[in-house]
């Protein structure tokens, strides 16, 4: 596979100022990567994904077919739609040796994502000659339909009850809810985490996605690059946040604290959970979406205690960071909708960064196979600042 990648690759290298300069930190502006998956415009905010707006995938879409569309480059027709539905979905019976793993990390008291990340490697191959996973295609699909599974099988495990079976006649996300908590979700509350699910599919190079890339330009297996990923995904930095933003939340209460319990975050020199990018420099589109999904699930509840209180909070928020920060532009981005939306879901804070895998999982292994084209290794420099002419004092003379 690499070697067919390396007769394709560009030898083009894009070279911005900061690379110009050499030492580039968190390789902030560096292209590394040329992707037909999504575009984010950091300045406008705005968000494509393969060419649709942000706002139609997110609204029209089914989950299935934004997966069929990341991984062909178009919209599937009726009856191929169909197909490949059933398709993913025939897929969610675990492998054998999954639950025991599963079990054991439980008894371990493993943490979700840990657990996520050990059980994607037993959706790769298992060893030579193990045709049924042989090809990208193949694992890309068991990883899909598996991290569901998992993740609720996991979850209830861990709660000292048992896993429940999938049902392959429900979607994506409905199947994920109800192999939760058992129950069939109601179809609004389906349709709001199929609207999350399809906001965070992509987003460019963040660092998940190249960890991705990163660990499939070496010739690794799909699995080993989507489980390097799940690390990659697990810090506050990315997609750890929600949990914090809700804690954050919590602590404030009520709206007329918000100024106080904000303020003196700052103070401490904390950051605020929920807001700023690497690459935005406006509102996060995502936030958009997610923020009218989340009010419309709210809304219909019998509580809008916590949504009022959210919106009190990202508009002090944002103020304070302004003050705090001027001229930075540090604005909402989709961790601080994702708790909202996900709490209303009754999807416990532990859950939302397996949650963010389960749609992200479809982007990372689209990116593994244009990676495969590109076939060039990712091998960067670093530039030594260590100590210079030492001289080795052997044990017994220190
Ligand atoms: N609260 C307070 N200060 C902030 C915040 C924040 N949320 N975000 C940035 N800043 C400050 C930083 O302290 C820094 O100040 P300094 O220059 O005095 O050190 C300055 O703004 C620039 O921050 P950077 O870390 O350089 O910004 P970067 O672009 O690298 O980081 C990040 C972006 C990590 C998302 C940051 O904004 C942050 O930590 N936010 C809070 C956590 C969060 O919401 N994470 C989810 C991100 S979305 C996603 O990945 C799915």
């Amino acid at each position: 596979m690499l070697e067919r990648g390396r007769a394709r690759r560009s030898t083009e290298v894009s070279v911005t100022p900061e690379l110009k300069a050499g030492y580039v930190p968190g390789l902030a502006g560096v292209v590394a990567a040329r992707t037909r998956l999504s575009h984010v415009g950091g300045e406008a905010g705005r968000l494509i994904i393969a060419g649709f707006p942000l706002e139609e995938i997110a609204y029209e879409a089914t989950f299935e077919e934004v997966v069929f569309l990341l991984r062909t480059d178009r919209l599937p027709g009726r009856a191929e739609f169909a197909e490949w539905r059933s398709r993913l979905a025939a897929q969610r019976a675990l492998p054998a040796a999954t639950l025991p793993a599963l079990r054991s990390a439980a008894t371990l008291g493993l943490d979700p994502m840990a657990a996520l990340a050990m059980a994607a490697t037993s959706l790769g191959p298992r060893g030579a000659g193990d045709e049924a996973l042989e090809t990208d295609a193949a694992q890309a699909d068991a990883l899909i339909a598996g991290f569901p599974p998992i993740v609720a099988a996991f979850w209830r495990l861990r709660a000292g009850r048992e896993p429940i079976s999938p049902r392959p006649d429900l979607g994506h996300a409905a199947n994920y809810l109800y192999m939760l908590s058992g129950e069939i979700p109601d179809p609004a509350q389906a349709r709001a985490l199929e609207v999350y699910l399809n906001t965070v599919v992509d987003h460019g190079l963040n660092a998940s996605t190249f960890a991705a890339r990163v660990i499939a330009s070496t010739g690794a297996d799909l699995a080993a690059a989507v489980s390097g990923a799940i690390g990659a995904l697990k810090g506050p930095a990315h997609g750890g946040a929600p949990g914090p933003v809700l804690a954050m939340l919590q602590e404030i209460g009520t709206p007329e604290r918000a100024r106080r319990v904000l303020q003196s975050r700052l103070e401490r020199g904390e950051r605020l959970m929920g807001f700023g990018h690497r690459v935005y420099r406006v509102r996060d589109p995502r936030a958009e979406v997610l923020a009218t999904a989340a009010a419309d699930l709210l809304q219909a509840g019998p509580d809008t205690a916590l949504l009022d209180l959210a919106r009190e909070v990202e508009k002090t928020a944002v103020e304070l960071l302004a003050e705090h920060k001027p001229g930075r532009r540090i604005e909402t981005n989709v961790e601080f909708y994702t708790a909202l939306l996900l709490q209303g879901l009754g999807i416990e804070a532990e859950l939302f960064s397996p949650t963010f895998a389960i749609s992200r999982v479809a982007g990372w292994v689209a990116h593994v196979m244009e990676q495969r084209e590109e076939g060039r290794l990712f091998r960067p420099r670093s530039e030594y600042v260590g100590a210079q002419g030492r001289r080795w004092v052997p044990l017994a003379e220190r």
